[in-house]
C-alpha cells in the first residue's frame, strides 16, 4: 500500500453531491482532493468544496471555440496540479481523444446505469419507460468509447412500478455516495489498473460489468 496519499482532481457540473461523499470519504481515506473543476460556474458544488477549503477553479466551456480548445485548457489546468487520478463526478462534458489520451488510465466517471445498458443521459426516465425491474450505478475508466471504458463495480437497486424518475434517482444516488468513495480508495491503494481496455483489481482481470456490490 502506498504511503502516500493519491491526489485527485475532481470534475463537476452541477450538484456535487458525489463530490460531497468523496470530501467525507477524504478524511479516512488514501487519497486528497488537491482541487474541483467545473465547467459550469452555477454548480453548486463549487461552494461545497469552498466551505472544505478546497481549491475550485472554473473553466466555462462558453469561453472556447471548440471542444479541443476547451479540453487544452483543462488538461493545462490539470498538469499544473499534477493528481494522480482525475475523478468525474457528474462532469457532463463529453471529453475529447486528446484529453482521454493524455490521462490514460486515470480518470474514472461515475454513471448513473448498469452499463453497458443505458448510456447517455436521462437514464432513470429510460429505465421507467422500459419497465425495467433493476437499476443502479456503474463506475467506469474513462475512455475514449463515451460511457464505454472498462467497468470497475455496479450497484444494483430495484425499480418499483410506481417509481417517478425522482424517487428512483434518489434510490441510485444513495448507492452512488458510498460506491465511488469506495472505488477511489482502491485506486488510491494501487489496487486498482486499466490494462489494454481491462480494469484490474488486485491484478485479477475483472469481468465486463465489475465487481457487484
Ligand atoms: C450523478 O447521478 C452521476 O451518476 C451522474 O450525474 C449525477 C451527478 O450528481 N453522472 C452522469 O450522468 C454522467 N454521464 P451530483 O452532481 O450530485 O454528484
Amino acid at each position: 500500500m502506498p504511503t502516500t496519499q493519491c491526489s485527485i482532481v475532481v470534475l463537476i457540473s452541477g450538484n456535487g453531491t458525489n463530490l460531497l461523499a468523496l470530501i467525507e470519504a477524504s478524511v479516512t481515506s488514501n487519497f486528497k482532493i488537491s482541487a474541483v473543476i467545473s465547467n459550469n460556474p452555477e454548480a453548486f458544488g463549487l461552494q461545497r468544496a469552498e466551505r472544505d477549503n478546497i481549491p475550485t477553479l472554473t473553466i466555462d466551456h462558453h469561453d472556447y471555440s471548440s471542444r479541443e480548445q476547451f479540453d487544452l485548457a483543462l488538461i493545462e489546468a490539470i498538469d499544473k496540479i499534477n493528481p494522480g487520478l482525475i475523478v468525474l463526478a457528474g462532469f457532463m462534458r463529453i471529453l475529447s481523444e486528446k484529453f482521454v489520451q493524455h490521462y490514460r488510465g486515470r480518470i474514472l466517471n461515475i454513471h448513473p446505469s448498469l452499463l453497458p445498458k443505458y448510456m447517455g443521459t436521462n437514464t432513470h426516465q429510460r429505465v421507467l419507460a422500459a419497465g425495467e425491474t433493476e437499476h443502479g450505478v456503474s463506475i467506469h475508466f474513462v475512455t475514449e468509447e463515451l460511457d464505454g471504458g472498462p467497468v470497475i463495480a455496479q450497484t444494483t437497486v430495484p425499480v418499483y412500478a410506481a417509481d417517478t424518475p425522482e424517487e428512483l434517482a434518489a434510490r441510485v444516488a444513495v448507492k452512488e455516495h458510498s460506491l465511488y468513495p469506495r472505488v477511489v480508495s482502491w485506486f488510491a491503494n494501487d489496487r486498482l489498473h486499466m490494462q489494454d481496455n481491462h480494469a484490474y483489481l488486485d491484478q485479477e482481470k475483472l469481468p465486463p460489468t465489475g465487481v457487484a456490490i
